[in-house]
C-alpha cells in the first residue's frame, strides 16, 4: 500500500510517498507566494495551497501504482486563520502563524480576559500568531467579511476539506487556535463566547492518526487514486514533524530548524508552564507536548544568505567557520526578524546584529546568525528545564538541518546529544505515517515510529566548546532586555 504525507509549509508544500515498509519513494516540492501586505503582516491564498497540493500529488504519483494509494495525511503550518461563506468561497486570504497584526487583540486577552482565565480555559495565554486573536481583528477591522463567516479552519484543514468535504481538525492543530480546551481535546465554550464564535463554525476533532473520510469521487477521479483512499486528519506541522522524527512517548525531544524554529518536547501527561512561556498542546500520538516556537530559524540564514550578501552558496559560506571559531564569536546577532513569540511573545523585537569590529568578516557574520538562532533556541529549552524537564538528547529536522555546522552549534548550545536521522522530513513522513495508523497498517503512533524512524549519527556536544558557548548564551541573554524598549521606540517611528 502507498500513502501519501502532505506537509503545507510557509514556503512550499512539500509531498512525499511511502510504502507500506516506511520506504521512502518520491519526495516532491511545490511552491506558492507568501504576502506581508503591511509590515509584520503575513498571507497566503488557501487557493495556492489545494492547486499547488493537487498539482504535487499528480507528480508524486507519477509512474507508481496510484490503484494501491490506501491513504493521505497531512503535517500543517500552525495557527492560520482560513475563513470560509456559507458557499464556501474563501473570504479573505489566510492570516498566517507569523503574523503580527493582532497585538492590540493579543493584550485584551492577556490583560482584560486575563492569562489566568486563558490558561484555564486552554492551557495557553494569547500570542499575536494564535488563531483567537485574528479572529477577533478581523471581527473589528473587517466586520462585513466576520458576518459572512460560515466555517473556521486552519490551513491543513482546509486541504481535508478539499479533498473530502468534511470539516474537521486534529487535536494538535486546534490547540494552537486558543479556542481549545487542550487537557480535555474538546473546544472550549468560554473561549467561542469571548471571540464571539459558534461552534458550528468550528471543525469536528479528531485524534491526528483517526480517519475523517475517504476522497470525493471527483478528487479520485482527477488524481486516478481508488476512491477507498482514507484521509487521516493529520496534525500541525511540529507534531507530524515530531512523529516524523521518532519524537513520541514521554520526554523526547524533537529540533525543527524550518522558517520557524520549534523545540518540541513530548509528555505522557498533561502539564503547563506557569509563565506560559511554552505552549502547552495536544500530541499527534495520543499524548500531549511543550513546545518553545521562535519566529524566524532557518529563515534568518536565507534571509542574511539570499537578500543580504546574495549567494546560494549557503556550505561554501560555512566552510570558514571552523571548530577553533565555535564559542569565539564575538559578534552577536539576536534572531527576531518577524518578532518574536517564545519566550518573548514580542512582535516589536527586530533582528539586531551587535559586537561588530572592523577586523570581522562575512564569515563571522554568518555564524552569529546561526548561534542566534541556537541561543535563541535555548531560550526555550531553558524554560522546559526550569520545569525539570531536560531532556539529555534531541532530534532534529527541517531545511537548516542539513548542515552539519549548524548541527554541532546546537549541540554545544544546547548541551545536548543531537541524534541526525537517516530521513530527516519530518511532518511529511510524519503525515504519511499518520495516514498508515488511520488506514489501519499499523496500531499506534508508536509503533509506526519503531518501525520507520533510524538514528544515522549523533553529533555529541564537546566538553570545552560547551563551555564556551555557556559563557557566550550568558551574553546573549542580556541583549533582548536591553534592546527591547529600543524596539518599542523602533515600532512606533
Ligand atoms: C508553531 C508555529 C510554527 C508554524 C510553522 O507554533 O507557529 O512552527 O507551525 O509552520
Amino acid at each position: 500500500m502507498l500513502y501519501i504525507g502532505i506537509d503545507l509549509g510557509t514556503s512550499a508544500v512539500k509531498l512525499l510517498l511511502m510504502n507500506s515498509e516506511g520506504e521512502i519513494l518520491k519526495i516532491v516540492s511545490k511552491e506558492y507566494p507568501l504576502y506581508f501586505p503591511n509590515p509584520g503582516w503575513s498571507e497566503q491564498k488557501p487557493e495556492d495551497w489545494y492547486t499547488q497540493s493537487m498539482a504535487g500529488i499528480k507528480e508524486l504519483l507519477d509512474g507508481q501504482d496510484k490503484s494501491q494509494v490506501a491513504g493521505i495525511s497531512f503535517g500543517g503550518q500552525m495557527h492560520g486563520l482560513v475563513i470560509l461563506d456559507k458557499d464556501d468561497n474563501v473570504i479573505r486570504p489566510a492570516i498566517l502563524w507569523n503574523d503580527g497584526r493582532t497585538t492590540e487583540e493579543t493584550n485584551y486577552l492577556n490583560t482584560s480576559i486575563g492569562r489566568e482565565k486563558l490558561s484555564q480555559y486552554t492551557a495557553n495565554i494569547a500570542f499575536t500568531g494564535f488563531t483567537a486573536p485574528k479572529i477577533l481583528w478581523v471581527k473589528k477591522n473587517e466586520p462585513e467579511n466576520f458576518a459572512k463567516i460560515a466555517k473556521i479552519m486552519l490551513p491543513k484543514d482546509y486541504l481535508a476539506y478539499m479533498l473530502t468535504g468534511v470539516h474537521c481538525t486534529d487535536v494538535s492543530d486546534a490547540s494552537g487556535m486558543l479556542l481549545f480546551d487542550v487537557k480535555n481535546r474538546k473546544w472550549s465554550k468560554e473561549m467561542c463566547d469571548i471571540c464571539g464564535v459558534d461552534e458550528t463554525q468550528l471543525a469536528a476533532i479528531y485524534e491526528s492518526y483517526e480517519k475523517v473520510g475517504t476522497v470525493k469521487q471527483s478528487v479520485a477521479d482527477e488524481l486516478g487514486i481508488p476512491a477507498s483512499t482514507i484521509v487521516a486528519a493529520g496534525a500541525g506541522d511540529n507534531a507530524a514533524a515530531a512523529v516524523g522524527t521518532g519524537t513520541v512517548g514521554d520526554g523526547a525531544c524533537n529540533v525543527s530548524l524550518g522558517t520557524s524554529g520549534t523545540v518540541f518536547i513530548s509528555s505522557k501527561s498533561f502539564g503547563v508552564d506557569k509563565y506560559n512561556a511554552l505552549h502547552s498542546f495536544d500530541h499527534a500520538d495520543g499524548t500531549y507536548h511543550l513546545m518553545g516556537c521562535m519566529l524566524s530559524a532557518a529563515s534568518c540564514n536565507k534571509w542574511w544568505m539570499d537578500e543580504i550578501i546574495g549567494t546560494k552558496e549557503y556550505a561554501s559560506e560555512q566552510a570558514p567557520i571552523t571548530d577553533d571559531k565555535l564559542g569565539n564569536n564575538h559578534v552577536y546577532f539576536l534572531p527576531y526578524l518577524m518578532g518574536e513569540r517564545s519566550p518573548h511573545n514580542d512582535p516589536n523585537a527586530r533582528g539586531t546584529f551587535i559586537g561588530m569590529t572592523m577586523d570581522n568578516t562575512r564569515a563571522d557574520m554568518t555564524q552569529a546568525v546561526l548561534e542566534g538562532v541556537a541561543f535563541a533556541l535555548r531560550d526555550s529549552i531553558e524554560v522546559a528545564r526550569a520545569l525539570g524537564v531536560a531532556p539529555e538528547r534531541t532530534k532534529i529536522c527541517g531545511g537548516g538541518a542539513k548542515s552539519p555546522l549548524w548541527q554541532k552549534i546546537i549541540a554545544n548550545v544546547l548541551n545536548m546529544k543531537v541524534d541526525i536521522l537517516e530521513v530527516e522530513e519530518g511532518p511529511s513522513l510524519g503525515g504519511a505515517m499518520l495516514a498508515a495508523v488511520a488506514a489501519g497498517e499499523f496500531k499506534t503512533v508508536e509503533d509506526v515510529a519503531a518501525k520507520v524512524v533510524k538514528i544515522k549519527k549523533t553529533v555529541e556536544p564537546d566538553a570545552e566548546m560547551t563551555a564556551r558557548y555557556e559563557k557566550q548564551y550568558q551574553v546573549f541573554k542580556e541583549l533582548y532586555p536591553a534592546c527591547k524598549p529600543l524596539y518599542e521606540k523602533i515600532a512606533k517611528n
